[in-house]
């Protein structure tokens, strides 16, 4: 057991994700000491008999007997607090992602969490959610679908950081396997944030592949504004999960035909398609905090680094430019049939 007594939790930042804390706080019966936000009017959004915690400062708060720290403010502040948190002295931080904003306080905060002995969960909670899990249980029960060949993902203008990061987990969960390389085609128009003006996001295109070689495809351009959509491509086969109608489709070429080469693409298959419902946001929080503290499998801080790196390393490359087919030039001549 990591905790014998009742735990005592802060909360920092109370906007749309603070106030998910708060409500899983109560639902694991957590004793909540403290709320900190820069903003004095979330503290109408506490109950009356809360209120009394409320802060607007993140070192008034500190000075709590503290056994969880959440921070759940923007990610301008959570490396900044964090590290202030380990240096004094709490050792169990829930960090909302992007946990850091750049690869200096990713490092920082490694160096300090291993100095300090401190546990940081990242609450990427992806590998929780239901239709994750179905559509991983769904692969294995159609084994002969053979191996993950590529993924492409479609979506609205949703954001790199905001939800883009969702994607890479996603992906990492399903090729198990760590993305390893990005090459962006993003828009040149930066995507407001909802969070305020100084916050900024990028949109477009994003082509990668993982460790183990699967290529995947992302787009999520400005100009898209309706949609969520994965497609898994396999050796044998293709499953679409729709997140917006809830359904999951599938088109797996007959097991008896599995031995034709992979030119024969159109030989007869099975297909179908199922109603697939996820969790609600609180849900998966709940349960990735509970796994959190009870040590049982969570988003690490390592983990929530390397997702981060992708956002940056997609961040600086510079965008490629197309072909423009006017300026050609080529004396090969192909061996097309
Ligand atoms: N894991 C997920 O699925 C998920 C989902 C939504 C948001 N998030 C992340 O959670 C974080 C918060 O998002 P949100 O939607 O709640 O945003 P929000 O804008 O609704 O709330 C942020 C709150 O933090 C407060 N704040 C900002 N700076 C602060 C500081 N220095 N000290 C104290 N309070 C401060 C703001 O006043 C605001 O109330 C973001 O990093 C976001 O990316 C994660």
């Amino acid at each position: 057991m990591l905790f014998k007594n009742k735990i005592n939790c802060v909360i920092v930042g109370l906007g749309k994700m603070g106030l998910v804390y708060y409500n899983v706080a109560r639902k694991l019966n957590l004793n909540l000491v403290g709320v900190c936000d820069l903003n004095d009017s979330r503290k109408k959004n506490l109950k009356k008999r809360d209120q009394k915690f409320f802060t607007k400062s993140f070192d008034k708060v500190l000075r709590n007997k503290i056994d969880l720290l959440i921070i759940s403010s923007t990610a301008d502040y959570h490396a900044k607090y964090a590290k202030k948190a380990i240096l004094q002295g709490v050792k169990n931080i829930l960090v909302e992602k992007p946990v850091v904003t750049s690869l200096k306080d990713g490092y920082e905060l490694i160096r300090l969490q291993k100095k300090y002995k401190t546990r940081i969960c990242v609450n990427h909670n992806e590998f929780l959610k239901t239709h994750v899990n179905t559509i991983k249980k769904f692969i294995k029960l159609k084994k002969y679908i053979g191996k993950i060949t590529s993924i492409v993902f479609t979506g609205g203008n949703m954001g790199y950081s905001m939800n883009g990061v969702h994607v890479f987990d996603l992906i990492q969960i399903l090729t198990r396997s760590k993305i390893s390389k990005v090459l962006n085609f993003f828009d040149l128009k930066k995507t407001k944030n909802p969070r305020g003006r100084m916050f900024n996001d990028f949109s477009g295109r994003l082509i990668g592949e993982t460790k183990n070689k699967i290529n995947f495809f992302i787009d999520i351009s400005h100009n898209q504004g309706h949609g969520r959509n994965i497609k898994i491509l396999f050796e044998y086969g293709i499953i679409d999960y729709d997140y917006l109608i809830e359904k999951l489709s599938y088109s797996i070429r007959k097991k008896k035909f599995i031995n034709l080469p992979k030119t024969r693409y159109s030989t007869p298959g099975e297909s179908g398609s199922f109603k697939l419902k996820s969790n609600t946001i609180e849900k998966v929080t709940l349960l990735h905090l509970k796994n959190f503290l009870t040590n049982k499998s969570y988003v690490n801080l390592k983990s929530g680094f390397e997702n981060v790196k992708i956002l940056i390393a997609a961040s600086i490359n510079k965008n490629i430019k197309l072909t423009n087919l006017n300026r050609i030039k080529s004396k090969k001549k192909f061996p097309w049939a």
